[in-house]
């Protein structure tokens, strides 16, 4: 696993989305695995700058999300894909019939998993970290489920996720679908991003602590090829490791 810690939130934002758009320039029919939440809104934002300047063409590209609500009508805009769309597919080239979402148009989740492979499997997946561990919608358990499936969003989860019902809980969808955890690791490259000082306990724990479905994140160890791009803030408890 190789580290990177750099000084701001918005300087490891750049340098992710400089590492996704160099990709698409060494190889432009890339898969990815892209995630949702906060974190990622300014590397999207840096992506769709680096497209208005030539250097991230997603024409090629196919992507694969990690996670999607289930239960949500197709015009909710708490949806995975409404967030996409806002704040990466309609600013870049992405073609839309080559991005995709776990469980839409009722599709089963292992044909996910099917789908993906038949892209060739997934060049790169970057992750976020949820504030209990989570990667995608995996949630600390004794047991995971390692290819797409089904979850029940846990309550905190739910609070998490809020923001994007206009703030409103009770909207939040108690279930989802996520790619498993073995899924996000065939990727051959793995990206996470974690920034802001609210990350550093469970990056301590995802990092700098030992292996176990109780901190999903902490499979990321487990993987040949991992990068972990941090801001200080998130960083600052590795340090008392
Ligand atoms: C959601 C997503 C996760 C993401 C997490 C962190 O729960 N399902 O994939 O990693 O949010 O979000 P944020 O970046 O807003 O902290």
């Amino acid at each position: 696993m190789q580290i990177i810690v750099l000084p701001s939130g918005s300087s490891a934002a750049l340098a992710t989305a400089q590492f996704l758009a160099r990709l698409l320039r060494a190889q432009p029919a890339s898969v990815l695995g892209l995630p949702t939440g906060r974190t990622m809104i300014p590397v999207y934002q840096t992506l769709i700058s680096l497209h208005r300047r030539g250097r991230a063409d997603f024409s090629k590209a196919t992507t694969f999300n990690l996670d999607e609500f289930v239960g949500a009508s197709p015009g909710n805009e708490g949806r995975y894909r409404a967030f996409m769309r806002r704040y990466l597919f309609d600013a870049v080239n992405v073609s839309r019939r080559r991005t995709h979402f776990p469980g839409e148009q009722g599709s089963s989740p292992s044909s996910y998993d099917e789908m993906i492979s038949a892209a060739g499997g997934l060049d790169l997946c970057l992750v976020g970290i949820g504030m209990n561990g989570h990667l995608g919608f995996n949630e600390p358990a004794a047991r995971l489920t390692p290819r797409t499936h089904r979850v029940r969003l846990m309550p905190a989860t739910r609070r998490a996720n809020a923001y994007l019902f206009d703030g409103r809980l009770r909207e939040v969808p108690r279930l989802a679908h996520s790619m498993g955890i073995a899924t996000i690791l065939t990727a051959r490259t793995v990206v996470l991003l974690a920034t802001g000082a609210s990350k550093a306990p469970i990056v301590r724990r995802a990092i700098g602590g030992p292996v176990t479905t109780r901190v999903p994140a902490s499979l990321i160890q487990t993987h040949p090829n991992a990068l972990v791009v941090l801001d200080r803030a998130a960083a600052r408890e590795l340090r008392r490791l």
